[in-house]
């Protein structure tokens, strides 16, 4: 009888562990079949558009977290190897430019924004009252640091600083607030918090400015925080911080900082021919350094001086005003150089069957993540591919519409690439590995996100009738 039962429980239950087995490897082919039925029907713009919902969500939860102060923006939450739980004015200031511009993007936008674009206020509120606690610790640099703790308390570790970019790029995006302020009738926030016309100041943008027009000559250190020197990603969005702040000084009837602003940002604009090197045939990173500049000067490895940080400067930096349009011969042939360089370099552009090409920072990277162990493709340089191509067809739209679909469709070849690295949830980490392509390095990179959502508008600026 005993021996029954038992004989009877084996059974019932082997049955059951085989039926088990079955459900699992029907629902493990039904989500495969689900897995193709995503890969072949959904086109790259759908992506993009789903991508670009997640996107703005993602940079939200890495914005005013519990542990950190309201409006700090961490670079990802990662603590260590690398650590980039920190508030960096850098990619702060391009997350929340993004924001504001799907915030734009969006105001004819169905019903289902409402509550995105609300919570997108509330973060770039909490940003700027952050920013403005930052502006006032004391760093080691003053307003050109790098970055800074999330409680707002300065950063006094070793680094590449001080890094100039920054301020201007903060002044950027809050420029870009006080212009949203301004056609919603907010005009009282930008005289008391952001731009007060005195002088010295005590307001966020015109503090920025006054360091962007009074230090854009000095080298300070790259956008990827490895060598000191002048360089065109730096120049670039300082000449936007400047012409823009002119603009806005004149608004806020101070019109002769606004004289200084725009002085000072038609020499920027003028120094940037500078970087035009003939004889490589495309724009270079950083100006030769003088022979006798003794010193650390950072890395000395970049030979070819070519860097996807030329295109992100034009990308940042693009005021629309007709100067260095992604149409030009520099900026076409600058674009070309480095898809031949990067799929020469990386295996994993030898694949076949993948769209569009991998594209890293600059050749000579060796920075994993972790260490110098190798270099590898970047997320948010893919997509700075993807969207120059976009921003050179919105250009071409209406004087050559055949060219300007060409150009829509190119752009899509790196969106569709960085698809295919992504995780299947749309997760996108900093880079993704030269050899394997997974996805490598810090996960929820905020900037990827941001470089997301940048690409994406810019995709349908150039499709929009
Ligand atoms: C950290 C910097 O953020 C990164 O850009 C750089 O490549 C590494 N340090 C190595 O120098
Ligand atoms: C390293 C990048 O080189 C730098 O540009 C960035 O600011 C930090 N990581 C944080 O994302």
């Amino acid at each position: 009888m005993a021996n029954h039962l038992i004989l009877s429980l084996v059974l019932v239950l082997g049955f059951g562990s085989v039926a088990r087995a079955n459900v699992c490897s029907e629902l493990f082919r039904e989500s495969a079949s689900l897995d193709r039925v995503w890969e072949d029907g959904v086109s790259t713009s759908a992506w993009l558009e789903a991508e670009a919902t997640l996107s703005s969500l993602r940079i939200r939860e890495n914005i005013s977290r519990p542990d950190g102060l309201p409006g700090a923006v961490i670079a990802a939450r990662t603590r260590v190897n690398p650590n980039y739980y920190f508030h960096w004015i850098r990619d702060a200031g391009l997350v929340i430019d993004a924001l504001l511009e799907r915030f734009d993007s969006t105001t004819h936008a169905r019903g289902q924004h409402i509550v995105e674009r609300h919570a997108i206020l509330k973060k770039v509120f909490d940003y700027m009252r952050f920013s403005r606690t930052i502006q006032t610790t004391e760093t080691l640099t003053g307003l050109g640091e790098p970055k800074v703790n999330v409680d707002g308390t300065s950063f006094n570790e070793p680094w590449g600083r001080p890094q100039n970019d920054s301020p201007a790029i903060r002044a950027i995006s809050l420029i870009d607030f006080a212009r949203i302020l301004e056609s919603n009738q907010h005009r009282g926030i930008i005289a008391s918090q952001l731009y007060d016309g005195k002088f010295p100041s005590s307001s966020l943008i015109k503090r920025d400015l006054e360091y962007v027009a009074t230090n854009w000559k000095k080298p300070s250190w790259d956008v990827w925080e490895e060598i000191l020197g002048d360089h065109f990603y730096t120049r670039m969005v300082q000449r936007r911080a400047l012409l823009d702040g002119a603009r806005l000084a004149e608004i806020q009837r101070d019109s002769k900082a606004a004289e200084y602003y725009r002085e000072q940002g038609r020499l920027v604009e003028a120094s940037l021919e500078q970087f035009w090197d003939p004889t490589k045939g495309y724009i270079v990173a950083t100006l030769p350094r003088s022979p006798e500049a003794a010193g650390n000067w950072g890395l000395d490895n970049k030979h070819t001086n070519l860097d996807i940080a030329v295109i992100l400067g034009l990308l940042h930096g693009s005021r629309g005003d007709g100067f260095l349009k992604f149409n030009n011969s520099r900026v076409m042939a600058t674009l070309d150089r480095l898809q031949k360089t990067f799929t020469e370099i990386y295996p994993i552009n030898h694949r076949r069957g993948i769209p569009g090409i991998a594209i890293g920072r600059y050749p000579e990277d060796a920075f994993s993540g972790a260490d110098r162990s190798g270099g590898n493709p970047w997320v948010l340089a893919t997509l700075a591919m993807g969207e120059a191509y976009y921003r050179a067809a919105r250009e071409m739209k209406a004087e050559n519409p055949r060219r300007a679909a060409d150009l829509v469709a190119k752009g899509d070849s790196f969106i569709a690439r960085v698809r295919y690295h992504a995780h299947r949830d749309g997760s996108l980490n900093e880079q993704f590995h030269r050899a394997s392509g997974f996805m490598h390095s810090v996960e929820d990179l905020t900037w990827s996100y941001a470089a997301l959502l940048t690409a994406h508008n810019a995709r349908q600026l150039a499709v929009e009738p």
